[in-house]
């Protein structure tokens, strides 16, 4: 049977058949993405060549192994390929050696642990509702089940990090490996104090920068390589590559010990297809323009969040300093659940997000997270985000019971603002 015999014939049309019902929805999506004002701070929208990289033939190849050592033949165009991917990414942030095989941020930070610990060995990581992420210690995630943990957190007065804290708690815990990295947080890390702090009491620093790699490689945020033992990330967020992990550092000892957890420890045959999305991104980031870029990512969210504090919403921290923030809605009195609602009706997408001590449980929260990095990407600046702001203090404004006309009104202008800004 003829998968896609629900297409026209080529011939009537003069276009290749293909599959209706999926291709159709691929459509609707391009629509939503185009439409709406994406302000996910983990999300982006990626270049043309990123996306042609991670639809090529390359996805027909196995690759099991390392450039050079495979499992497979007809390895020699894919060994060049991960090589490429490997030296931009070395030139990028200034690392001697990397790993650019994990298939995603996760699975990078799971290559780490199973590389440098033992099942049972104490972690130090940021707390989840303080700004953490899943894998770096939660009790729901492999982190939290098979690592002991202590949670740092951040202070309870500027919801900054205290690094007196974060010493004090390694003094009394001795970790064998320290975590800085973080999911929501607005504030610049200071990998250097923990580096330090790893030192004092004999730990290995992780640095995981999944969402400030792009603001690294602009140099618009402090480098981890020069301070941490390894360093982690994924490639689709401020990077603005393709969904996948790395892993990168300047320590060749511990690099061979990850490069075996990655594979054959964890991972089977890696996506070329992947890697070789990844190749192109690190040299988009390399130009440039990515610098400013990555400018705009940042003035265009401290354009909103000082927007939104004109609106009488309550910034985390006060402000930011990086692509992000969070919106503590507890002084509005309403939900994390019911401001995601409100805003993804007119078509604002956000992520619920978890604030310092949040009385709330992960799936209602007291908070919202946003961030400029996929808007920054279709030109938004300061002066477009301060119009995003007001958008969104209307959208929260507006009750659930509100008569439709007045969201389509709203859903109306938010779709006007976002078509004057071109996908990439
Ligand atoms: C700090 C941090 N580390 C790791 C990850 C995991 O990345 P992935 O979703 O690709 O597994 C994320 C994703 O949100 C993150 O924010």
């Amino acid at each position: 049977m003829d998968p896609h015999a629900d297409r026209p014939a080529p011939a009537e049309t003069g276009e290749a058949p293909r599959d209706r019902a999926l291709f159709d929805l691929l459509d609707a999506e391009a629509e939503r993405q185009r439409d709406g004002l994406e302000l996910i701070a983990s999300e982006n929208f990626v270049s043309d060549a990123v996306r042609e990289a991670t639809g090529s033939v390359l996805t027909n190849k196995y690759a099991e192994g390392y450039p050079g050592r495979r499992y497979y033949g007809g390895c020699e165009v894919v060994d060049e390929v991960e090589r490429l991917a490997q030296r931009r990414l070395n030139d990028l942030f200034g690392s001697t050696w990397c790993n650019v095989q994990p298939h995603s941020g996760s699975s990078a930070n799971m290559a780490v642990f199973r590389a440098l610990l033992k099942p049972g060995d104490l972690v130090m990581g940021m707390d989840l509702d303080q700004g953490g992420h899943l894998t770096h210690g939660s009790p729901v995630n492999f982190s939290g089940q098979d690592y002991r943990i202590v949670g740092y957190p951040v202070d309870p007065e500027t919801e900054r990090l205290d690094m007196d804290t974060v010493r004090e708690l390694a003094r009394e815990h001795r970790p064998k490996m320290i975590i800085a990295g973080a999911s929501a947080y607005s504030r610049i890390l200071d990998f250097e104090a923990f580096r330090s702090v790893a030192d004092e009491v004999g730990a290995l620093l992780v640095a995981d920068v999944a969402h400030i790699a792009g603001l690294i490689a602009a140099e618009l945020h402090p480098n981890p390589v020069p301070h941490a033992h390894v360093v982690t990330s994924t490639t689709h967020k401020t990077l603005r590559g393709p969904r996948s992990g790395v892993i990168f550092g300047r320590d060749a000892e511990l690099g061979k010990k990850i490069d075996r957890a990655v594979f054959p420890g964890q991972q089977g045959g890696p996506l070329m297809h992947v890697v070789a999305a990844k190749a192109v991104a690190f040299l988009e980031a390399a130009q440039p323009d990515f610098r400013t870029y990555a400018r705009r990512v940042i003035d265009g969210a401290q354009a909103l969040a000082t927007s939104l504090s004109e609106h009488g919403l309550r910034i985390v921290s006060g402000g930011t300093d990086n692509h992000c923030f969070v919106v503590d809605l507890r002084p509005s009195g309403m939900t994390g659940k019911t401001a995601d609602a409100r805003l993804g009706r007119v078509g604002i997408t956000v992520s619920k997000s978890m604030v310092p001590n949040d009385p709330e449980k992960p799936w209602v929260t007291s908070g919202i997270r946003l961030g400029t990095p996929a808007l920054a990407t279709r030109g938004f600046g300061p002066v477009a985000m301060r119009e995003v702001g007001d958008l969104i203090a209307e959208a929260l404004r507006t009750p659930d019971e509100a008569p439709e006309a007045e969201v389509a009104s709203l859903r109306e202008r938010v779709r006007t603002l976002a078509r004057r800004h071109p996908m990439p």
